[in-house]
């Protein structure tokens, strides 16, 4: 395991960080202790939850992802031991979220609320990093193609407004450093310039997703992660599964992320998706090693990731993608990649 500094912070995270969107449905209490106790004897410190997960997102479940990580961080102990980051959500529709709203954004009344209740879940009296899980204002990173489509939202809270919270609450000690999350680079570098004017707290990380299936984040937001030191956590390393091949041929696997809810999954399926994984599989297997082991390894040996958020929802699963951060990347593993990137760019933007 190796140990980055996360951003410009003075706190050292694993480079493999535990995802835990699953726990609370595709994954019960108990089998969530199991993934936790399994990344922490490997080498892991770093886990990523959310107030909204599990995923998908609905009223009945939310919350217990991050219930299940207080009950284990109760019973184990070592709270300092582990960087625990969870994300406060962005502007949504999501009416359960708030007592006192239909809607949610992030402003000052519903953030305060919401670490309030992630705290009280998590039985922890602060989070080391906290995150917006997206933008108060309308993004285009979900779109359907690649094209930019501006939308105007002249009632978004601005980002210099939701610092200015996230300020206060790390002033009170409840939140160690502030992230970003599904953000562009136009975000990064406006959140960046904030917290250089008005002294407000530096974002130290991006949590976007990042996969062979998709690297749009090396077009402008890379050279950001170097210049300013800002950390990528790159989500997805394996496109939800995809990156496995367990979905190449038509069959999905029962139980399966894609099987059980193909909406959520839209954007690891279809011909050119497929086609892509077909030759990243060929790739791997002409070098020994399975695609799993190369889309793991190509993500952790990028400069500018310090940490992969992988997810599993069998402890084999687990075992299989933490050993394949043990691979050596090399020039032909390189070569290959890029090459097949090239054939087939980013076909799950
Ligand atoms: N900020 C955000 O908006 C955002 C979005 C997505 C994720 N995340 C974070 O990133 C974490 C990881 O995301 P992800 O779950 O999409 O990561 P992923 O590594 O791309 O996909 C993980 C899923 O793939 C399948 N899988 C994992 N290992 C496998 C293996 N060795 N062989 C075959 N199938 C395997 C499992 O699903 P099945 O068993 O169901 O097939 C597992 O749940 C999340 O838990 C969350 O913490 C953040």
């Amino acid at each position: 395991m190796r140990y980055e500094n996360l951003g410009r912070s003075n706190i050292k995270v694993s480079n493999i960080c535990l995802g835990t969107m699953t726990w609370g449905q595709q994954n019960t209490e108990a089998e969530a202790w199991e993934q936790m106790d399994y990344a922490v004897a490997s080498g892991i410190n770093f886990f990523d939850t959310a107030e909204l997960y599990p995923v998908p997102r609905k009223a009945e479940t939310q919350g217990l992802t991050e219930a299940y990580i207080g009950s284990w961080l109760e019973a184990r102990g070592g709270r300092d031991k582990v960087i625990l980051g969870t994300k406060v959500v962005g502007r949504g529709d999501g009416d359960w979220f708030r007592p006192f709203s239909d809607t949610t954004r992030l402003n000052r009344e519903q953030i305060t609320y919401a670490l309030e209740q992630s705290l009280r879940r998590l039985k922890t009296d602060y989070v080391d990093l906290y995150q917006l899980h997206w933008p108060d204002r309308p993004i285009n990173l979900f779109a359907d193609s690649r094209g930019y489509v501006h939308r105007e939202a002249p009632d978004s809270i601005p980002l210099e407004e939701t610092l200015q919270v996230l300020g206060d609450l790390v002033t009170q000690g409840k939140i160690r450093h502030v992230g970003v999350s599904n953000e562009t680079s136009w975000g990064v570098m406006k959140a960046l310039h904030h917290s250089e004017t008005a002294k407000l707290p530096r974002v130290q990380s991006v949590q976007n997703a990042y996969n062979l299936l998709n690297r749009l984040y090396e077009q402008g937001l890379a050279e950001i992660s170097a210049r300013e030191g800002v950390s990528l956590l790159a989500y997805s390393p394996l496109g939800g599964g995809a990156l496995s091949g367990k979905y190449l041929g038509g069959v999905l696997p029962t139980g399966s992320r894609q099987q059980l809810f193909p909406g959520f999954a839209s954007r690891y399926q279809g011909t050119a998706v497929e086609q892509a994984i077909g030759k990243y599989k060929r790739l791997a297997e002409d070098h020994g090693l399975t695609v799993v082991q190369l889309a793991q390894k190509f993500v952790d040996s990028r400069p500018f990731v310090t940490s992969s958020i992988i997810g599993a929802t069998t402890l084999s699963q687990l075992q299989e993608n933490i050993a394949a951060f043990e691979v050596p990347w090399t020039p032909e593993l390189e070569t290959g990649v890029n090459r097949i990137h090239l054939e087939n760019p980013d076909p799950a933007p």
